[in-house]
């Protein structure tokens, strides 16, 4: 045989041979076939053991709920391995989660990626202001930014999904989780939630998104006296007009995931309700994405009374719909029982898998499982500059001027002697609340440095820290705050609590400004001197008593890393305020819950101020009025309301209703103002709220500049639930209102036929 033909003849044997050899790809594996199809194939080879897995999430670092029942790092690892877990939180950078979806990949059986999850509220590691205070600059497309950069961030470091944005609406200032949320009201609260889910997820086909997560489904905001994890008790109608409407607007624009809360509806906990699960969530709304427990929440159901053990538990949860278990392990360990018993069936369990891990899918996790994990990219995206400067726009558009007297801000460059008082302003470690993920509080810019860097050295500023951190002061230390503020023609005191006291687990029965500033404030006006009191908190406080000691309030939250920059920009007028509260300032306690959008009630008090109070519904010792309404924030400058028309003062369904006002910038800043329109449906089947917001706008308006504001008012805006969840639209009178705030407000009739 000629040498070239045996040569020929050998190597087709060996590719021959070669070939032969060749596993074919599993469909499950093959990128050529649809979602669809890879989700079928895999779900046909999972043992009940690995489904179970898929629904298994387990915390793999810092913990942010109780330790009871965690398995141990080791013997978490060997789950991994066996297939049976499917997500894991709080693991973050590149290193450490692609150490773990190696294991994941490459010694588990069939190799299913995991999904890293993280609580990244308000930014990764360049921090935003918390999304309460970001609420309040009724900036959606800076809010939607503000999102896709911790996006971003997180994506670099090897997170695929963040526990946010948390839609449950905030009445009570107790609760120490307002801070995570948008504010009172459903409607700008749904507005909110659905540009930060787009801001988070952006369309999911790249590597610099995280899937969004809404939560906490639904109605947790309304925990009893605002104490965490409690009871919450409401009606139907609130549920679907006050509770729902943000989750839904979540939804609509196309969150990839939602969390049980940890409360109860209709006296079932949450995650065991198939009334919001199964014909809200699923058949109403159509949601096709994946739903998380949250923490443990499964077996809390335990101690709620409700299941009788962790199987009970699992059981109930499965087949009221729920999916994913977070960290209580009722689902790993228990569901294959359940399924052989007959008790939870393979349908529920499939549709559920399947989710899971259409996701995955979606991520193309299972094409490039390290696609989150380029160590370079993760050096290089955290904390920018760029990121940063976004970061301070954020935070000083957040800021809400509450008071200022006697034009006391700006401080203008005349002013050459500032004292700053306040131990907050120097304490980088109560800045920031627990939510912030990789954030250092080390990197951030303190309220003492930012004002130093923003008014020195044209003026000099001193500082004295006034009060103790804990809530104490002393003799000496009012005395040389009072010495070194007699020397100053302007004094800012940094008053507040501390940022660790915002947040989950955070629950305080006296939200109020703390004695000892209270002490402080006294002593310091008696110099005579314009106090500003700069208030530093994740939710808004009792200032009935600052009120009156001070010129100027300026509210400034948590405001994240750049925030000692941002409060000398407003304080220095480089950035004319234009943040709104989204919560109402309660006049006391006892008031609480508080909020614009009431009941009228059967005996409201007298609109007149010298009306009958007799037999009417009120407090004996505190105005029914809270201290801010809802919307309520000023600027350096002046806006004026006039010629508030509408295009007709009656209408039939099916019509549109224009609302028009001219607004002109009357004082002598350039300025913004959020315009807001409210409506009050005046006799109804179901009784309505004294105001409801119903439309916004945020305009620019230079010095002396006037310019006409539209709203457009269609049959959605007129219409409601009933306790049924069926939308009524009823014929009758309305108020149209416009004005600066929830309460100081032009109104017209509108008469729908
Ligand atoms: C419990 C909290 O309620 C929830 O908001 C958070 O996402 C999870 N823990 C995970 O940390």
């Amino acid at each position: 045989m000629p040498k070239k033909l045996a040569f020929y003849l050998l190597t087709f044997a060996v590719s021959f041979v070669a070939l032969a050899q060749t596993k074919p790809i599993l469909p499950y594996k093959n990128p050529k076939l649809s979602v669809e199809e890879r989700v079928k194939d895999l779900i046909s080879r999972m043992t009940i053991e690995e489904k179970a897995g898929q629904l298994n999430q387990l915390n793999g670092g810092e913990f942010t709920g109780p330790a009871k029942n965690d398995p141990g790092q080791m013997a978490k690892m060997k789950q991994v391995k066996e297939g049976k877990v499917g997500s894991m939180l709080n693991v973050t950078g590149v290193v450490e989660t692609s150490a773990i979806q190696k294991i994941a990949m490459e010694e588990s059986r069939l190799g299913i990626p995991m999904l890293f999850a993280l609580d990244v509220i308000h930014g990764y590691s360049t921090i935003f202001p918390i999304p309460l205070a970001e609420a309040c600059s009724w900036d959606l497309p800076a809010i939607e930014k503000n999102s896709s950069i911790a996006a971003k961030e997180a994506a670099a470091a090897g997170i695929h999904w963040t526990f946010a944005p948390m839609c449950d609406i905030g009445n009570d200032i107790r609760w120490g989780r307002v801070m995570e949320g948008a504010g009172e009201d459903p409607y700008y609260g749904g507005l909110v939630a659905a540009s930060r889910v787009r801001g988070f997820q952006g369309k999911l086909d790249d590597d610099a998104h995280l899937l969004a997560c809404i939560k906490h489904f639904a109605g947790y905001g309304a925990v009893e006296s605002g104490r965490e994890y409690n009871l919450t008790d409401f009606s139907r109608p609130a549920l679907w007009n006050k509770y729902l409407p943000p989750y839904k607007a979540a939804v609509d624009a196309g969150a990839a995931t939602l969390m049980n809360g940890f409360n109860v509806l209709d006296g079932v906990p949450v995650s065991g309700s198939s009334f919001l699960i199964n014909d809200i969530l699923k058949a109403r709304w159509g949601f096709k994405g994946l739903l998380v427990s949250d923490w443990g929440s499964f077996s809390e159901m335990i101690s709620w009374g409700h299941a009788e053990d962790d199987k009970d538990a699992a059981m109930k949860a499965l087949n009221a719909g729920s999916m994913m278990d977070m960290q209580s392990q009722t689902v790993i360990r228990f569901l294959p029982e359940l399924v052989k018993e007959g008790k939870v069936s393979m349908q529920a369990v499939d549709e559920a898998v399947m989710r899971t891990l259409e996701i995955k899918f979606r991520l193309g996790l299972f094409d490039q499982p390290y696609k989150f994990s380029n160590p370079e990219r993760e050096k290089k995206m955290l904390f920018t500059q760029e990121n940063r400067s976004i970061a301070r726009d954020a935070a000083r558009k957040s800021i809400v001027l509450l008071k200022n007297e006697k034009q006391t801000l700006p401080i203008l460059p005349t002013v050459k002697k500032l004292a700053l008082i306040g131990a907050f302003a120097d304490s980088k470690d109560d800045m920031f609340d627990f939510w912030i993920a990789k954030g250092e509080s080390k990197n951030a810019v303190s309220v003492l440095e930012g004002i130093k860097a923003g008014f020195e050295p044209n003026a000099v500023v001193s500082f004295s820290k006034g009060y103790n951190i804990d809530g104490t002061t002393s003799e000496i230390l009012i005395k040389e705050a009072v010495e070194k503020a007699s020397l100053a023609e302007v004094i800012l005191v940094n008053i507040g609590i501390s940022g660790k006291m915002a947040g989950e687990d955070r629950a305080l029965a006296n939200p109020a400004i703390p004695e000892a500033q209270i002490q402080l404030l006294k002593a310091l006006q008696k110099t005579g001197k314009p106090i500003v009191a700069i208030v530093t908190s994740g939710r808004p406080l009792i200032l009935t008593e600052v009120q009156p000691l001070v010129s100027s309030i300026v509210q400034c939250w948590i405001l994240g890393t750049e925030t000692g920059s941002a409060i000398a920009d407003v304080l220095s007028g480089q950035f004319n305020p234009s943040g709104k509260t989204v919560m109402t300032f309660p006049y006391a306690v006892g008031q609480i819950p508080v909020y614009y959008n009431h009941f009228k009630t059967g005996r409201p008090l007298p609109s007149e101020p010298d009306g009958d109070m007799s037999w009417k519904s009120r407090y004996r010792d505190i105005p029914n009025e809270p201290l801010y309404p809802f919307g309520y924030g000023l600027s350096y400058t002046n806006f004026t309301y006039s010629d508030f028309k509408l295009s007709s003062s009656s209408g039939s369904k099916g019509g549109t209703l224009i609302a028009s006002v001219n607004i002109t910038n009357s004082g002598n800043f350039d300025g913004e103002e959020v315009v807001q329109l409210y409506i009050r449906d005046l006799a109804a089947s179901i009784i309505r709220p004294v105001k409801e917001l119903k439309g916004f706008q945020k305009i620019k308006l230079k010095k002396g500049e006037k310019s006409t504001v539209q709203f457009t008012l269609t049959d959605n805006e007129f219409s409601f639930f009933n306790a049924d969840g069926m939308t009524k639209l009823e014929p009758g009178r309305f108020h149209i209102f416009v004005g600066t705030d929830s309460k100081n407000t032009q109104k017209l009739d509108f008469d729908l036929k």
